[in-house]
């Protein structure tokens, strides 16, 4: 049976190299996706560049635009529910999102942290794992729930450390990481292998209880 494409909207506050990375899979045709939207809270986003040249609707939303960040968060859920996406997907979205956005797609929004999940939540996670001298550092993709970084992870993927490893050359290789699994995952969303169930992620109707590692 053939599925209808997965509507997705993506936020993006940066370069969008995974954005791309979802692009490029759809393109070849690896990702059964629409595009619906993507959105920025940063005007000069490259994400929002890469949008437009995709030929996909663009939109930056920035907090200084509204009078607080109540007033943020209504436009910015507005914005999603009218791109009709089933499935929001942080891409190196760098705004925490309020309760009520994060609750209305509850189990349809992803994000990529750039660690091995439960560790180093929040920023620098390289630097600190550099600092820690982690043997294994590496990127999850997780479900988004009201806790910060904190939403059941559903794949990972590790990253040996190198003896000679800076932040920068580890980001490189976690990020180069990002780019398989991120898409992998999306696609589990639009085949239906992937569904948020009684409250939590099952994969392949099972109930996924520990993230999957590559
Ligand atoms: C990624 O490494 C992601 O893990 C983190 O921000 C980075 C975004 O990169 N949340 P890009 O904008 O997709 O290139």
């Amino acid at each position: 049976m053939n599925r209808a494409p997965l509507g997705i909207a993506v936020l993006v506050s940066g370069h969008g190299s995974n954005l791309q990375a979802l692009l490029d899979a759809a393109a070849a045709g690896r990702l059964n996706a629409e595009f619906r939207l993507v959105a920025s809270d940063r005007p000069d986003a490259r994400g929002l560049a890469r949008a437009r040249d995709a030929g996909i609707r663009a939109v930056a939303i920035p907090p200084s635009d509204y009078p607080d960040r109540a007033a943020w968060n209504a436009a910015l859920e507005a914005l999603l529910r009218e791109s009709g996406a089933d499935l929001v997907v942080l891409a190196g979205f760098m705004r925490v999102l309020g309760a009520s956005l994060v609750a209305a797609w509850a189990g349809r929004m992803l994000n990529v942290h750039p660690s091995l999940l439960p560790l180093y939540r929040g920023l620098h996670t390289h630097r600190r794992a550099l600092k820690d001298r982690q043997p294994v550092h590496g990127t999850s993709i997780h479900f988004v729930t009201e806790e910060l970084d904190g939403g059941p992870v559903i794949l990972q993927a590790q990253v040996a450390v190198r003896p000679d490893d800076t932040e920068e050359s580890l980001a490189q290789r976690v990020q180069a990481r990002e780019h398989e699994i991120y898409p992998q995952v999306v696609e589990w969303m639009a085949s239906g292998r992937l569904e948020w169930r009684d409250g939590g992620p099952w994969l392949d109707g099972r109930p996924l209880d520990a993230p999957r590692r590559v």
